[in-house]
Parts: structure tokens; sequence; C-alpha cells
């Protein structure tokens, strides 16, 4: 088994070049976000995100799973695939508080270290490098500037449909940012031995090869 761990700030193009190294690779591709963001999904409705005494009693109710599917990777809340509704600027907000909480984080660590027991993975999220797979054969920290960062996730979610403005969408970049960098657990950082790549001034097309030829080079 082969652990490949891409870790950054929202935005950099994380899941994309994951995804798409993952099947240059033949490997499974797996979001760790998207499991932050189905717990959120479950409390928002009912409690206060924000509110670890409120959010932790209510794990006990909850179930996650991530499910493979022709190598695209799907999201179960409580059995119900949620992978669609999970993508909304709301939600993105709520999952960047419960994340900050040490028992989701916990509640979701097995979870994630299992995957990579059983099967090579690329796999995306803040702290698989440093955290989940510190002993990941390969590891990456991909960013970019927050400018650069807003406007790709802006035209991602406006091709979508959905009406958002790029002020809103930046502000919320620089607030999760700020947030994923300076929590108390298992803040976003650059692992001592992860490679880092700078997509600001790349294609998609240039990052995705940056990125599988850093694979490659680890690989031996
Ligand atoms: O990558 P994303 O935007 O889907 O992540 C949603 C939130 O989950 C983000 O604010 C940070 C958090 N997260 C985390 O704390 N640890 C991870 N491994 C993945 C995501």
């Amino acid at each position: 088994m082969i652990s490949v761990a891409i870790d950054g700030p929202a935005g950099a193009g994380k899941s994309t070049i994951a995804r798409a190294a993952a099947k240059e690779l033949g490997f499974l591709y797996a979001d760790t976000g998207a499991l932050y963001r189905a717990v959120a999904c479950y409390m928002m409705s009912r409690v206060d995100p924000a509110d670890p005494s409120a959010v932790v009693p209510l794990l006990d109710e909850v179930s996650v799973e991530l499910k493979f599917a022709e190598g695209e990777q799907r999201v179960f809340l409580n059995g119900e695939d949620v992978s669609d509704r999970i993508r909304t600027p709301e939600v993105s907000v709520h999952a960047s508080e419960v994340s900050q909480i040490p028992q989701v984080r916990q509640f979701l660590f097995s979870l994630q270290q299992d995957l990579a027991k059983t099967n090579s993975v690329v796999m995306d999220g803040r702290d698989i490098g440093t955290v989940v797979l510190p002993h990941a054969e390969v590891k990456i920290f991909l960013t970019a500037d927050p400018e650069v960062r807003a406007r790709r996730r802006f035209r991602e979610l406006t091709e979508k449909g959905l009406e958002v403005t790029f002020e809103e969408i930046l502000a919320d970049v620089v607030k999760r940012d700020d947030a994923d960098m300076h929590r108390a657990v298992s803040p976003l950082r650059q692992a001592e031995d992860a490679v880092r790549v700078d997509t600001t001034d790349c294609s998609l097309e240039e990052s995705i090869a940056r990125v599988i030829r850093v694979i490659r080079e680890k690989q031996g």
C-alpha cells in the first residue's frame, strides 16, 4: 500500500489535482473534507455547529461512510448520499466550525486511517501528512494566494448555478484559512517532510503535472 497525503488551504486545487493524480496512479482518491462537511450537514439543522457541548453528544447519532464507485467517492450520512448537498458555502462555514472540535476529529480519525490501510490512496485534507498519515510515502503541501483561490472557487460555484459574489467567497476563504491554521487541534500546517507546491501561477494542467512528477520522483 502506498499513501500520498495532500494538504493545503481551501481552494488551492487539492481535490481536482488529487483526483487527477489518483486516476493517473490507479489509486483511490479520498477527500477528507467531505467527512467534516457531512458532520456539519447533520449538526446545522439541529444545533449550533460551533458549540462543542451541543455537537459532541449528537455524534452518537451520526454514521459517516465513504463509498467508491468507479473511482468516484460518495459520502453517506446515516445511509443517505449527501455528496452533492455538502458543497454549499453554508456547509463550508459549518464544516470549518465542527472541524475545530477535537471529538469530531477523533470521530473521523480511524475511518481515514483504515482506508489507507486497505488501499493505496491519494488523500487530501488539512492534517493528513501531519496527523492522519504521518508515515505517508509522499506528502505534498499544495497552496496558492488567497485571491487566486477565491477566484477559482467563485468560478466553480457559479458554474454550478449557485448565487454567490466574489467578495463573499474571498471573505469566506480568508476566514476559513484563519480558522484552519489557528485552531488548537490539528491546525493546517506543512509537514516537515512535505514538498511545497504553489499553484498561484500555474494552470490546472501544470499543477497536476507537477504533483504527479513529485509523486513519481518520491516513488523512485
Ligand atoms: O477541503 P474542504 O473545504 O472540503 O474542508 C471542509 C472543512 O473541513 C475545512 O474548513 C477544514 C476541515 N478539514 C479538516 O479540518 N481536516 C481535514 N483533513 C479536511 C478538512
